[in-house]
């Protein structure tokens, strides 16, 4: 990692932020790093060009009580994240990260990126993805998991789940016990089950407190939508 960065443990810690001036860099960077940011599969509207502006524009919001973090290397990342996007059933699914983190560090060396920069950018890569397990070890990382995890909740989180979960071939809920107070949850099967299985799991996962406050608000819109769902379901009683 670079010097300037924080070795991060369990949490993420605010240090006094030196780089100055950053606004003009920063802008440059946006505009080319959106041109380099298009995924594997342009066609998963879960994953597209909407999803990186709108995880860029929770991580600005998170860099706002952070600025001992480095912008542009929560910039890149963010743009660059899920450059490598595996679907769900992908054997390599798991490694999905780490390939985004490689194919990210090659293109921007190319393309003139800060080298002092490029290992934080890759590991805020590789660290992003829940399935791959990496803690993250440094503020940008801890930053940019925190704004592509918010963006699975809330009402735009809901729109991917069934986006995903209609590409997947899921049903909607299950048909008797949509709860799943009489069996186990199983989000493969039951678009609705994701909502407990997975995303009331992700606001305990937060580095950031800000991210963790709004991910607790999201998640309490979400578990409201479930209830209204059901109401309208029925219960199976
Ligand atoms: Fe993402």
């Amino acid at each position: 990692m670079s010097g300037t960065r924080s070795a991060m443990s369990s949490t993420c810690l605010r240090m006094p932020r030196a780089e100055a001036g950053m606004g003009g860099e920063l802008d440059e960077w946006r505009a080319r790093l959106a041109a380099m940011a298009m995924p594997d599969d342009g066609a998963d509207g879960a994953h597209d060009a909407t999803h990186v502006a709108r995880v860029w524009r929770a991580a600005a919001s998170l860099l706002a009580e952070h600025p001992e973090a480095d912008p542009l290397i929560v910039l890149a990342a963010c743009h660059l994240h899920d450059i490598v996007n595996l679907p769900k059933q992908h054997p390599d699914r798991a490694r999905a990260s780490r390939m985004a983190a490689e194919r990210a560090r090659r293109l921007l060396a190319d393309a003139g990126f800060p080298a002092d920069k490029l290992d934080g950018v890759a590991h805020a890569i590789e660290a992003h993805s829940f399935s791959a397990g990496i803690a993250p070890r440094t503020i940008e990382a801890c930053i940019v998991q925190d704004a592509d995890r918010l963006d699975a909740l809330g009402a735009v989180g809901l729109a991917r789940l069934y986006y995903t979960a209609g590409r997947m071939g899921s049903a909607l809920a299950h048909p008797a016990d949509p709860l799943a107070r009489d069996r186990p949850l199983d989000d493969r099967a039951y678009a609705l089950d994701h909502i407990e299985a997975k995303l009331a799991t992700l606001p305990a996962t937060m580095r950031t407190a800000a991210g963790a406050r709004l991910a607790e608000k999201r998640l309490d819109w979400l578990r409201a939508f479930r209830d209204t769902f059901v109401d309208e379901w029925g219960r199976g009683d």
